[in-house]
C-alpha cells in the first residue's frame, strides 16, 4: 500500500489535536514526517510525542523534500499563502478551512495545483457529521414534501480572548466555526451560489474586535431559504435542526432528530371556498400525523459552538482523502463547491459589512 508522507503546518488544537492525533493512528495509510510551530516546545513536544522531524517555520517544512503532503493548519489568515507556497513546491495540501478568505484566494490555490499537477483538497470533516447526513438524507426522500425553509442553530455562551476573536488574525465566527455550518446549508441549499444573502453580526462577550454574533439568510428562486444563526452569546440556546416542508417538517439536534409528515392522499381535496363560513369558524381539519425519530449511532455527539469536533468525520474524511490521493476518487468537496462555500462567505461579509481580515 502507498504511504503518504505528511508535514504538519501548526500544532495547536487542529494540527495536533485533529491531524496529528488522527493521523498517528492510520501509519499504514499515513506517515507523519515532519511538523512545524512557531512555539519551539509546542513543536519540539511534537516531533518528539510523534517521533519526526521538527521545523520552526512553514517555509523549511514545505521545503523538506521527503514529504508529499502538507497539512496547513496555522492561522486562519496564512492558509491561502502556504498552500500555494507547498503546491509550488510539489506537494499535495490539505488546507484548513477557511479554505482562503477570498474568492480569489480559491483561485489561486487552484490555478498553483493545476500548474504543480497537485491536489489541494479542503478540510470539510464535518461534512460526514451524522444529524447533518441524515438531515441531508430527509431532506432528499421528499418524505416531508419540498422543503422551503431550513434554520440550522449553532448556539452557545462563552467568552473568548484568543487570536480567533481578532480581525487581524481574520478571526470571528464566520471565518472560525462558519465553514462547517455553511458548508452544511449550502449543501441542502443545492449546491449553489445564493441569489441573495442577509446578514448580521455582533459582537458581545469576546475581547477581540470580531463578531461571537453571526446571523444569515440565504435565498433563491427555487431553494429553500436558509437561516443560520452562529453565536457565542446564547444563554438558551435552541435546538440545531428546523426543516419545515410541503408535507410535514423535521426538528431536534445532533443527537436525537424528529420528523411528521401528512399523507394528503388519504384526505379529502379542499377546493378555494370564497364565501365565510357557515358557522363562522377558521377552516380546519385533523391531521393524522406520521412521524419517525432517528438517535445518532454513534457516541459521538457535537458540543456546540467552540467545542471539538467529532473524531469519527475526521476518520471519514481522510479514509476518503487517501482514496483522493492514491485513486483519483471524488474529493469530500471539490474546488468548484469550495469556491461556492468561500463565494457565500464573501456575500455574507458583504451583507454584514465585515472585513474577512483588517
Ligand atoms: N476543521 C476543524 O474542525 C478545525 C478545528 C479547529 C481549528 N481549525 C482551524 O485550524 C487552524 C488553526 O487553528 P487552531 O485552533 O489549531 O489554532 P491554535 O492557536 O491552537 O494553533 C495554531 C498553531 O499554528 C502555529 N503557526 C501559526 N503560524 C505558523 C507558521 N507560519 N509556521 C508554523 N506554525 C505556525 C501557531 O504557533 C500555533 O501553535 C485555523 O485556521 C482554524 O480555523 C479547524
Amino acid at each position: 500500500m502507498n504511504t503518504i508522507r505528511v508535514g504538519i503546518i501548526g500544532q495547536g488544537r487542529s494540527g495536533w489535536g485533529i491531524h496529528a492525533e488522527f493521523l498517528r493512528t492510520v501509519p499504514e495509510l499515513f506517515k507523519i514526517e515532519a511538523v512545524a510551530d512557531l512555539i519551539p516546545e509546542r513543536v519540539a513536544q511534537s516531533a518528539a510525542d510523534l517521533g519526526c522531524r521538527a521545523y520552526h517555520d512553514a517555509e523549511s517544512l514545505i521545503a523538506d523534500p521527503d514529504i508529499d503532503l502538507v497539512v496547513v493548519s496555522s492561522y486562519n489568515a496564512t492558509h491561502a499563502k502556504y498552500a500555494e507556497m507547498a503546491l509550488r513546491a510539489g506537494k499535495h495540501v490539505l488546507c484548513e478551512k477557511p479554505f482562503g478568505l477570498t474568492v480569489a484566494d480559491v483561485d489561486a490555490m487552484a490555478a498553483a495545483a493545476k500548474a504543480a499537477g497537485r491536489i489541494i483538497v479542503p478540510f470539510q470533516q464535518r461534512h460526514y457529521e451524522e444529524d447533518f447526513l441524515k438531515v441531508k438524507e430527509i431532506c432528499e426522500s421528499g418524505i416531508i414534501g419540498d422543503v422551503f425553509r431550513i434554520r440550522l442553530c449553532w448556539h452557545g455562551f462563552g467568552r473568548r480572548w484568543d487570536w480567533q476573536t481578532a480581525r487581524c488574525m481574520a478571526g470571528g465566527n464566520l471565518n472560525n466555526n462558519g465553514p462547517h455550518p455553511l458548508d452544511h446549508v449550502i449543501t441542502l441549499f443545492g449546491d449553489v451560489l445564493p441569489e441573495k444573502v442577509w446578514a448580521e453580526t455582533g459582537g458581545y462577550l469576546r475581547s477581540g474586535d470580531a463578531e461571537d454574533d453571526l446571523k444569515f439568510i440565504l435565498q433563491g428562486k427555487g431553494h429553500p431559504t436558509v437561516e443560520v444563526e452562529l453565536a457565542n452569546c446564547w444563554a438558551c440556546g435552541q435546538e440545531r435542526w428546523n426543516v419545515c416542508g410541503t408535507r410535514g417538517g423535521l426538528h431536534g439536534t445532533d443527537k436525537h432528530l424528529e420528523w411528521k409528515w401528512v399523507d394528503y392522499s388519504k384526505m379529502p381535496p379542499r377546493p378555494l371556498d370564497l364565501h365565510s363560513t357557515p358557522d363562522r369558524s377558521y377552516n380546519s381539519e385533523k391531521i393524522d400525523w406520521q412521524t419517525a425519530s432517528w438517535d445518532a449511532p454513534s457516541a459521538e455527539v457535537n458540543l456546540g459552538a467552540g467545542a471539538p469536533p467529532p473524531v469519527g468525520s475526521t476518520e471519514k474524511f481522510y479514509r476518503n482523502f487517501y482514496k483522493v490521493l492514491t485513486e483519483g476518487a471524488a474529493p469530500t468537496i471539490s474546488l468548484e463547491q469550495a469556491r461556492i462555500r468561500v463565494a457565500t462567505m464573501e456575500m455574507i461579509r458583504a451583507a454584514a459589512g465585515i472585513p474577512a481580515k483588517i
